[in-house]
């Protein structure tokens, strides 16, 4: 069965989306073949790469008004686009009976055609972000490595645990990924110190260093592989899927449990 990943984090821009992208490309590249969707009502990934318009993207699909429809933008590459309108979608599914799972919903049917499905959260915690967790097998917490990125790590782990407990037992965190990691700067690495402290051996040896490259490569509407193959960023998100790859075959296999355990 294809995994589900999310990419969260409730600060904005600490690497979700350059994450997601590029974890996507990584994986394309080596090969797997992988389901992109855009959960983020602006839009920042169907934007950074360049995907034309689609008559459905993932706010017809949540409203129940069409099926996933996915573009194919390379060679094990696909994606589900976003539009703004779905900012509106938290509120107009609010009454909805089941309203955390319609993504999962969704997903049941097109999963197995993918290794992976990697979504891309806003950064929020709401209504959006509680699809996304209730779909995922796993969760990925991009984390810049600055001051600030130490607020707000108790919320995030609450948040897992209540999806854990209420919506999706299966969720895991599969890793904390460091980013934007600079290592001349004292501080960055201090700040990785407090961040293993805090989530131990989940925190990635691969860190995402801060590359020019990789953010340019949205201004091109490209990943950074097709954007720049030689770059320090392409090197690391090629070593960050390789370490996830790793661990989800050394991770202990667990029995499969009903994926929809309505609590
Ligand atoms: N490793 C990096 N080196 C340099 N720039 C980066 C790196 N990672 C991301 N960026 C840039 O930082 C900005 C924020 O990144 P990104 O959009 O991926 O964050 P985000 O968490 O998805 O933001 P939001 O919360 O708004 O969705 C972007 O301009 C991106 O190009
Ligand atoms: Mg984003």
């Amino acid at each position: 069965m294809g995994k589900v990943f999310s990419l969260l984090n409730h600060k904005g821009g600490v690497g979700k989306t350059t994450s997601a992208i590029n974890i996507a490309a990584g994986m394309a590249q080596l090969s797997k073949k992988v389901l992109l969707i855009d959960l983020d009502p602006q839009a920042s990934l169907t934007i950074s790469l360049g995907v034309p318009r689609q008559a459905v993207t993932i706010y017809e699909a949540m409203r129940g008004e069409a099926e996933l429809v996915p573009f194919r933008a390379q060679e094990g590459l696909y994606i589900i686009t976003s539009r703004l309108e779905l900012s509106g979608a938290e509120s107009e599914l609010l009454n909805e009976a089941g309203r955390e799972y319609i993504l999962t919903e969704l997903l049941e049917t097109v999963r197995d055609d993918y290794d992976f499905v990697i979504i891309d959260c806003p950064p929020s915690l709401g209504l959006l972000t509680l699809n996304a967790l209730t779909a995922s097998d796993f969760v990925y917490i991009p984390m810049q490595t600055e001051f600030l990125a130490l607020q707000g790590l108790a919320k995030i782990k609450q948040v897992i645990d209540k999806v854990r407990f209420r919506l999706n037992k299966q969720l895991e965190i599969g890793g904390v990924i460091a980013t934007m990691y600079d290592s001349r700067k004292i501080l960055n690495r201090d700040i990785v110190d407090m961040i293993k402290k805090y989530f131990g051996d989940k925190v990635f040896q691969t860190m995402i260093r801060d590359n020019v490259a990789l953010a340019e490569a949205p201004s091109q509407r490209q990943d950074i592989f097709s954007y720049n193959a030689g770059s320090p960023g392409a090197e690391d998100y090629l070593n960050l899927c390789r370490e996830i790859l790793d661990r989800l075959e050394n991770s202990p296999v667990k029995t499969e449990m009903p994926r929809q355990q309505r609590v």
